[in-house]
């Protein structure tokens, strides 16, 4: 479980390629980061956690690393990193860099010298096999392609170019230790670890996701490089159950600070059927995830908050609503937020960011590409593959970061890598920072309450309003301090008696209260008091 600065800590994720441009270029790249410091310090962030700058042909936008040492140069260089890792320190936060251990790029030299013959010592590095079974890449097709010169199948979760290291080899292991160590004593502040719940895998008895070795290797990991350091280590667990994530990351053994997992973001999900398959989210089923997940981490280790990332569309534009962007991204992060967990903001969303409906030929992603070519070949028309890529695609919240209302939003003088949304005219850091009622200065100061008010890291949690399906209510609670949270999580306005906290600080809301019996669409609330003790 986390040390106290970790659980006291929020986390920004910035996508290095969307983020700013600072050589115009169409690139968001390491300079434009360092620029952007002291507005992320504003804001109230303590840790930034970057997502992949190594060496990388970028067939999944750097999650396919080809050298772990060096810097992919459309970012910048190793100096440019080590630069923005001391600036950052001395504006007074942290950085924690993305660590892709479950594959490399197939043009690692890894796997460059592997391919070359069944006897290279570098075989054994990647999964092998003469005859494939049917695992399916999570980027659609088979796990397994036919290398041509060896004659072998070689192993791939992801795309083609993403082959998936063998962890049972120890040499392999013990490189990638190694590797870890240098970029900690270069003064990295720790590890988001991509889909490390499957580096314990079995392939060969299809066993992926909290394999047969994954707490060893987690263990072993720790010794060999986090054990001692006071870094934050945050493990993307896609397919761990919540009783292991609490296991794992438990006070005792400090393996891993926090996971993320993924449940609250799949509701919309039908359930078994794949990211495309959609349904409308039932509250219900939401508040259920939410009262788990806190009963869990209270007690036993430490859980992520967030709602959006890079592989994850909008909140707002999937749980809220587009018309109500203000409201329902305030809403959104109230009912969030105020729970126990370390927050994390996805870049844009302190500005109410929104997915964009790109249009066919403007998708970017891999995955969605591919599921595309699949979904059409198995005979599912047009219209409703869009429809899925809409809501669900990657390249959602992958649009450039909305600075200001001038050109490409003050992301970039070139032509940007990707589609902005053009909504950047409205919706942009400039125009939210002038308006008092927008969501920049909301979150700003929920953050700044998270951390004033000690029972928002410590408090019990207690479902309230358990079986209403419009609003997600829930009280915090500790032998000092109550905590009461209130969201309507629809556009209609609600009959609710806020009489009943008349005795308590009205602490945070994002709209008037009307009056003590209605809560208005997408209203949140949030009453505080100090208990007192004569009788409690
Ligand atoms: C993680 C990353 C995602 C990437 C995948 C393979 O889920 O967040 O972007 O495509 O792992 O590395
Ligand atoms: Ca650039």
């Amino acid at each position: 479980m986390a040390n106290d600065w970790i659980k006291e800590s929020v986390v920004y994720q910035i996508y290095p390629l969307s983020f700013n441009d600072s050589n115009d270029d169409g690139i968001g790249d390491i300079n434009g980061i360092k620029e952007k410091l002291p507005y992320l310090k504003n804001l109230g962030i303590d840790v930034i956690w970057l997502s992949p700058v190594y060496q990388s042909p970028m067939d999944d936008n750097g999650y396919d690393i080809s050298n772990y040492y060096e810097i992919n140069p459309m970012f910048g260089t190793k100096e440019d990193l080590i630069d923005l890792i001391k600036e950052t320190h001395n504006q007074g936060m942290k950085l924690i860099m993305d660590l892709v251990l479950n594959h490399t790029s197939d043009e690692h030299v890894w796997f460059k010298e592997a391919k070359k013959s069944k006897d290279n010592p570098y075989r054994d590095y990647y999964i092998w096999s003469d005859t494939p079974n049917d695992i399916t890449s999570v980027f659609s097709g088979s796990a397994w392609t036919k290398d041509i010169l060896t004659g072998q199948y070689y192993f791939h979760l992801f795309s083609k170019k993403q082959p998936d290291l063998n962890w049972q080899n120890s040499a392999l292991r013990h490189e990638i230790y190694q590797m870890i160590n240098d970029w900690l004593d270069l003064g990295i502040d720790g590890f988001r670890l991509d889909v490390i719940d499957l580096i314990g895998k079995d392939v060969f008895n299809k066993k992926l996701s909290d394999g047969p070795y994954l707490e060893t290797f987690l263990k072993e990991m720790h010794e060999a490089c986090f054990k001692g350091r006071d870094i934050l280590t945050v493990g993307e667990m896609p397919g761990l159950s919540l009783e292991r994530a609490a296991y794992l990351t438990k006070e005792e053994d400090h393996l891993l600070s926090m996971v993320f997992q993924f449940d609250h973001i799949s509701l919309d999900e039908q359930p078994g059927k794949g990211k495309w398959e959609l349904k409308p989210l039932d509250l219900l089923d939401l508040k259920r995830v939410f009262k788990r997940q806190q009963e869990v981490y209270e007690k036993q280790g430490w859980g992520s908050l967030f709602w959006s990332n890079h592989d994850q569309p909008r909140a707002v534009s999937r749980y809220g609503s587009v018309n109500q962007r203000v409201l329902s991204s305030t809403m959104l992060h109230t009912l969030l937020f105020f729970q126990r967990g370390t927050p994390y903001i996805y870049q844009g969303e302190e500005l109410g960011m929104t997915g964009y409906r790109f249009k066919l030929e403007e998708f970017k992603d891999i995955e969605s590409i591919n599921y595309y070519k699949e979904a059409l070949a198995l005979g599912i028309n047009e219209a409703d593959i869009l429809k899925s890529l809409h809501q669900k695609s990657r390249d959602n919240s992958r649009t450039p970061m909305q600075w200001d209302d001038t050109k490409n939003a003050g992301f970039s003088n070139g032509t940007p890598w990707i589609k902005v949304n053009p909504n950047y005219k409205e919706i942009n850091a400039a125009n939210e920072q002038q308006d008092k009622n927008g969501v920049y200065h909301y979150i700003k100061k929920l953050l700044q309450l998270r951390k004033e008010k000690n029972v928002v890291k410590e408090g019990h949690f207690t479902p309230l309003d358990e079986t209403s399906s419009q609003i997600f209510s829930y009280q915090r609670k500790t032998s000092n301090e109550t905590l009461v949270v209130i969201c309507n999580f629809t556009n209609e306005a609600l009959t609710y008696d806020l009489s009943t906290y008349q005795s308590y600080e009205l602490l945070l809301t994002n709209q008037p209260i009307t009056n003590d019996h209605c809560l208005s669409p997408y209203q949140a609330i949030v009453y505080y008091k100090e208990n007192n003790h004569g009788n409690h």
